[in-house]
């Protein structure tokens, strides 16, 4: 008897170990299961994959973070404070600048010197409106250093010269006596900043000049060779990498220009919803599009890093997804060419399914930069003359603020596709770290917007004392903050988490991000 029943329950453990293979999105999910291996961490997940972009472009610079210094709205030698204490919370990493396409049309010698003198010029690729030039370098690494973030600067190769941007680096590093570092004086500063990113160019398969990845390739060597380092300062050069799924454009540049880059830059945007292009209204058919779009991210990954591979075995060029996020259609009103769009709890779960990828990808991603940080495209601050909110995509960075160079944990899901007509995808992404402390930190994104998802985890190698959680979340997939409700989409205790002998079990509540922490 006793015989027969340890053979049923064998075969039903054996069945159970069996349905996640064939589980369909319509099975009641109770077979969600995650191992976590607690004692396999080899790779850290850079701090800067949590990185930034922002460019000269409708209300992120100007309004965004530049008011002046005689602005009302409270500012720190013309940079607003509300906006600088908002990216503190989040840690941001590194932030790059000035574009973008506007990089390729920028020349840094109209953005120094006394502001008044500073020449205008029309910024063509975003709504065509003067630029006037009172943001510089002096303001952007001001701007850096009181966010406490490195500074990612991307030179002009499309219309640009070899000069300018070897000055340029030469303006910023260079300790000794030279013509630039006089002028940098003459301006001001006497000791030379600290530069480790620089970007050769951006897309310029597009609006950075239109080339071939042979004519890059040779661009890039070329204007690469004057990039120089100064004294103790090291920069790491990026190249402009391809645009989403142009594998052609990594295979010639990995062949053609190979190791004398430190980083390729691969541009993604997942785009919008399928039958609204609003950022807040829009129906299911829209949420699962756009999020089927960010997972893509994964297999562009993947598929970039095989091209790399056979070019670089030893990894030592960094993929840089510097330019990342979802473009909606602007807010009503507002002028096309400012890319000013809105923030829902489905630009949270984007941002939160897209930094599991660059997490799961660590040994290869160095750095990512969502675009962008203030009031353009998929914005974590927006403003409005004195006031400032954060969005939903903000508290998904705040709260994966654990993995900033934590080391990952392995991890393996087998769970419930979630279905929406003939398509389905995984409901669930996940990312898991350590940090220096010991802690273990597990981000959840339960895609689904109808269906919890309870997880049985195990965790390999350690024994837990207990879990505590954070959850982002709405009753509404279109819930969004705003002047008038600035809080209603925000972090919240979550306590649908225990810890059981084998590690733990949690109840993802539907269409939310989850972040639990374990001891
Ligand atoms: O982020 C907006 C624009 O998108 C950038 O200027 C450009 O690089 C990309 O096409």
């Amino acid at each position: 008897m006793k015989t027969r029943l340890f053979s049923c329950v064998a075969i039903l453990g054996l069945f159970l170990a069996w349905l996640p293979e064939v589980f369909s999105a319509d099975d009641a999910a109770t077979v969600n299961r995650l191992v976590i291996h607690a004692d396999r961490g080899k790779d850290t997940i850079s701090r800067f994959i949590y990185g930034h972009f922002s460019e000269h472009l409708g209300r992120c610079v100007y309004e965004g973070y530049w008011v002046g210094e005689d602005s009302p709205i409270p500012n720190t030698r013309g940079i607003r404070n509300d906006v600088v204490a908002a990216l503190k919370r989040v840690k941001v990493p590194v932030l790059r600048w000035p574009g973008g396409c506007f990089a390729d049309e920028y020349h840094w010698r109209d953005g120094i010197g006394p502001r008044t003198q500073r020449p205008t010029m029309i910024n063509t690729h975003w709504g065509g409106v003067t630029e006037n030039n009172h943001f510089g370098t002096h303001e952007f690494l001001d701007l850096c250093d009181q966010i406490g973030c490195e500074p990612y600067i991307c030179g002009n190769v499309g219309s640009g010269t070899v000069r300018e941007m070897q000055e340029w680096v030469e303006y910023i590093t260079f300790d000794g006596k030279s013509p630039m570092a006089d002028l940098r004086r003459q301006n001001g500063r006497d000791q030379p900043w600290h530069l480790k990113y620089f970007g050769v160019g951006n897309e310029n398969w597009g609006c950075g000049g239109n080339m071939t990845p042979e004519f890059y390739a040779d661009q890039f060597r070329r204007y690469a060779t004057y990039v120089r380092n100064f004294g103790g300062n090291r920069i790491f050069k990026i190249a402009c990498g391809p645009n989403g799924g142009d594998y052609r454009w990594t295979e010639v540049l990995m062949k053609n220009v190979g190791r004398q880059m430190a980083g390729l830059a691969l541009h993604y945007y997942c785009g919008s919803g399928r039958t609204s292009r609003s950022a807040t209204q829009f129906e299911e058919v829209d949420w699962f599009h756009l999020l089927r779009n960010a997972l893509r991210m994964d297999e562009l990954i993947t598929k970039h890093v095989e091209i790399m591979d056979k070019y670089d075995e030893r990894r030592r060029v960094a993929l840089i997804v510097d330019e990342w996020g979802a473009w909606h259609q602007v807010e009503p009103g507002t002028n096309p060419g400012f890319l000013y769009q809105q923030n829902t709890l489905r630009d949270a779960l984007v941002a939160a399914v897209t930094l599991n990828i660059f997490n799961q990808h660590c040994d290869r991603v160095h750095m990512a930069n969502i675009a962008q940080t203030v009031n353009v495209l998929q914005a974590l601050v927006l403003t409005d003359k004195e006031k400032m909110i954060v969005t939903p995509t903000y508290h998904v960075f705040e709260l994966y603020t654990p993995h900033h160079d934590a080391t990952l944990l392995p991890t393996e899901l087998a769970c419930a596709d979630y279905k929406f007509g003939d398509e389905r995808i995984p409901a669930v992404s996940v990312s898991a770290s350590r940090d220096k402390s010991g802690t273990m930190h597990v981000s959840f994104c339960n895609l689904n917007p109808n269906d919890a998802m309870p997880i049985a985890a195990e965790v390999r190698g350690a024994k837990l004392r207990s879990a505590t959680g954070r959850v982002l979340t709405a009753p509404d997939m279109r819930a969004h903050n705003t002047f008038d409700q600035p809080d209603r989409v925000r972090p919240e205790r979550f306590d649908n988490v225990r810890v059981t002998d084998a590690g733990f079990e949690v109840t993802l509540p539907p269409k939310s991000v989850t972040v639990i922490s374990l001891e």
